[in-house]
């Protein structure tokens, strides 16, 4: 075992993996290393509670960890992140192992608790509280550099949809300020990234509250789009209630903002939508749509889909059913609802049979790979240009290796390449020459850059 090495398993959202990125890179800032789960000192589970099924992940794996590692006291357990910020120190007394627990604020000081706890062994952390403003974290310099980044631009949410855990694990939404986002951005574009990803549970109401300082989304968006070496600037994730012309104008304006947005529907029903709270109807949703086609004509969609809330019925199904074809999603997100206790639809009456529900996700998804599908063979001729992000998993085409990486769509895309260099991080314009059920396949069609 090395005496400052650490393993992180991760679990949840996009804001989950940006999380445990940071916490890697600060940790070996502090002359750590990475290690796998085995021999790894300090093994971190950054958990998620979203649904029923990532909970019993952490227990598993808990139990795992304890396993592995035949239960060494010497093995320091962090459980982090929102199962963390909802069940707080019951971890404790879970596992003799678990000395931090540190909740979705709390993680800002994990990787100082984790050196101190690795040098107390008698100690235990917990850190749960809610911060009122959002907490800059320490930067993080040096390394590699990747092609594309996640930069957090808010913590928390206050839309409080009926089935959703989020903000009582995330707390209430908190904005920051614009100049360290600007600062964070152009340090990743410093070192060379290409592609920037803003992230928030809900990065269009960004700057609507009292943290931060009251910049607007659009004009923060336009800020990040003009920072020299950007090539590529998306958003994650948008409520459409929260969609405002502006926002909407930008996919027309800023050259690098990409033409897909992920815009969660949840449901197509207007009688499940009001019930969970969602605060629009279907008819919204599609003007949307319309005006983002307006704006960009090549713009595409994806979407989250919830099967199965309480009282959903089997039109309210069809009328999702409908609206998945008329906003001709190219891949969504589908899930069973699952009871999150805290959340109010928890105890709403109605609730869909498992089975009524596994129906419905598989004829959601049955229909979703058709649209996806389509899509894709659509695109067989069509010239677009890659952001090549690394070697494919299937490492050879027709004798060259092949790369891969995501067009402006998002879609994956693999391309053989000229033998001998790291095309990581380069731009290749490519000739699409196949489809496959999820991904592409290219050829170059130009100077890589
Ligand atoms: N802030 C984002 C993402 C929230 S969580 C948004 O508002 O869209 C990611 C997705 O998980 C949600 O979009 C929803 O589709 C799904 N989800 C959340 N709570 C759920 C629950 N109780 N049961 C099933 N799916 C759920
Ligand atoms: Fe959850 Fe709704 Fe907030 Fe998304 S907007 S995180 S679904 S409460
Ligand atoms: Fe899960 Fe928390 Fe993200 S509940 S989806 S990790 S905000």
């Amino acid at each position: 075992m090395i005496e400052k090495s650490f393993h992180i398993i991760t679990f949840g959202c996009q804001m989950n993996a940006n999380d445990s990125h940071w916490l890697a890179r600060r940790l070996v800032a502090r002359g750590f290393v990475e290690a796998p789960l085995e021999t790894a000192r300090a093994v971190l589970l950054n958990t998620c509670s979203v649904r029923e099924k990532p909970e019993h992940k952490v227990a598993a794996t808990l139990e795992r960890v304890r396993s592995l590692t035949g239960g060494n006291p010497d093995v320091l357990v962090g459980v982090l992140g929102c199962v963390a910020q909802q069940y707080g120190s019951t971890f404790f007394t879970a596992q003799s192992q678990v000395r931090l627990i540190a909740g979705s604020d709390g993680i800002s000081g994990a990787p100082e608790a984790v050196e101190r706890l690795l040098a107390e062994p008698g100690l235990r952390l917990s850190l749960l509280d809610f911060t009122s403003r959002y907490i800059e974290r320490e930067p993080v310099h040096g390394g590699a550099s990747a092609p594309v980044a996640y930069v957090n631009i808010m913590q928390g949410c206050d839309n409080f949809c009926a089935y959703c855990i989020v903000p009582f694990t995330r707390g209430r939404q908190k904005s920051r300020c614009a100049a360290p986002i600007l600062d964070e951005c152009r340090a990743r574009l410093d070192e060379g990234t290409r592609e920037l990803v803003l992230l928030g549970q809900n990065v269009n109401a960004f700057g609507r509250d009292k943290s931060g300082d009251g910049t607007p989304f659009a004009a923060l968006l336009a800020r990040v789009a003009a920072l020299p070496g950007i090539k590529r600037l998306r958003y994650l994730t948008s409520h459409p209630k929260d969609m405002r012309p502006e926002d909407v104008a930008a996919f027309a304006v800023l050259t690098p903002l990409c033409p897909h947005l992920h815009l969660p529907l949840q449901s197509g029903s207007d009688t499940i939508l009001a019930r969970m709270g969602r605060k629009y109807n279907s008819r919204d949703f599609l003007n949307i749509v319309a005006s983002l086609h307006a704006a960009r004509p090549d713009m595409t969609l994806s979407t989250d889909i919830i099967v199965g809330f309480p009282g959903e019925n089997e039109d309210d199904f069809q009328a999702t059913l409908a609206m998945m074809d008329a906003c001709n999603f190219i891949s969504s997100f589908s899930f069973c609802y699952s009871d999150r206790p805290g959340a109010r639809a928890a105890l709403f009456p109605n609730k869909t049979a498992p089975e009524i529900k596994r129906d419905r996700l598989l004829r959601l998804q049955a229909m979703q790979e058709n649209l996806s599908r389509r899509w894709l063979q659509g695109r067989i001729g069509e010239e677009t240009c890659l952001l090549v992000e690394g070697k494919s998993r299937r490492q050879t085409v027709s004798g060259q290796t092949s790369w891969q990486g995501r067009d402006p769509y998002g879609a994956l895309v693999h391309v053989a390449l000229p033998a001998g260099a790291d095309h990581t991080g380069r731009m290749a314009p490519v000739r699409i020459t196949e489809a496959k059920n999820r991904t592409l396949t290219g050829r170059l069609a130009g100077d890589l850059w």
